[in-house]
């Protein structure tokens, strides 16, 4: 990132802050006895949160549509990781929600792509045993995190890069580079800031050059992978980031059999997803 740009980041007033849930969920989560606790009090003192909650659990993604009645019955159904990546997901998507005002993407669609690599992310972690799938969940949702800064603070700089790549036909990832302004170094500066993992800020920074990501290799190349083929599949739409052939990184470390699974997985559930995410967003 240019020090001009880094120092203009730095000097945003109004930088929001981690969403309130999201930093409790971080706190506390990790300690297994007080967690199924501390989630539910989160869960009840917002009846938003809950109401969006059980909106996605009776979506045709769980497969147990009108069924879910309480978050009680939530818990029981889905499992308390998948209702923590639940609020998670819906305390990020709740800070950037408005209009972006580019006319290559909407938020909505910026964080279905999110979702679904997320999702993607956290069913290959799931064939690691090093990593934690939740933990990667959260970097998939994050890893984009960096182009709502930029079309929010940065709306001219960006508007410019999207220019860029419909004049001369390059990738949006080529017009950033282009224009010395990219999400990765935006989303890690906003990680950073919200104290985030190490983990978390490396793979948000070397989520489309995952070689530089140093002991965070394996993550950052997972993102990296679930993010092609959530482009590839149209999940979200592809927003200027069409992928031809999926490049599959080599420090990956999943069979490639297991890796067709997965990108099935997210072929299969690509409404589901949508629909589920989509209503609990408007
Ligand atoms: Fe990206
Ligand atoms: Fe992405």
């Amino acid at each position: 990132m240019s020090i001009n740009l880094a120092k203009r980041i730095e000097e945003i007033e109004d930088l929001p802050s981690m969403p309130h849930t999201l930093q409790k969920i971080l706190d506390n989560l990790d300690g297994v006895a007080s967690s199924a606790q501390t989630l539910e009090l989160l869960i009840r003192d917002d009846p938003v949160l809950s109401a969006n909650i059980l909106r996605i659990a009776n979506s045709p993604f769980y497969g147990v549509s009108g069924e879910v009645s309480s978050l009680s019955r939530a818990v029981v159904i889905m499992g308390f990781d998948e209702i923590k990546n639940l609020v998670i997901g819906l305390s990020l998507t709740g800070t950037f929600s408005g209009e972006l005002g580019v006319d290559l993407f909407t938020a909505k669609q910026l964080w279905l792509h999110s979702i679904g690599v997320a999702r993607g992310c956290q069913a290959m972690a799931a064939f690691v045993p090093e990593l934690d799938p939740e933990e990667l969940f959260t970097a998939g949702l994050m890893h984009d995190i960096g182009k709502f800064l930029l079309c929010l603070y940065f709306n001219d700089e960006y508007k410019a890069v999207v220019n860029v790549h419909k004049d001369k036909g390059v990738s949006m990832l080529e017009a950033e580079e282009e224009c010395g302004i990219t999400h990765a170094e935006a989303g890690a500066f906003l990680a950073q800031k919200w104290a985030m993992s190490d983990m978390l800020v490396n793979v948000v920074r070397y989520h489309h050059n995952p070689v530089s990501a140093g002991p965070y290799g394996q993550a950052a190349a997972i993102v990296f992978l679930s993010d092609q083929i959530c482009h590839k599949i149209n999940l979200g739409g592809d927003m200027g980031c069409e992928v031809e052939k999926i490049r599959v990184p080599k420090n990956i470390g999943i069979s490639p059999e297991n890796i067709k699974k997965v990108a099935q997985e997210l072929r299969d559930n690509r409404e589901a997803i949508e629909a589920g995410w989509g209503s609990a967003m408007g």
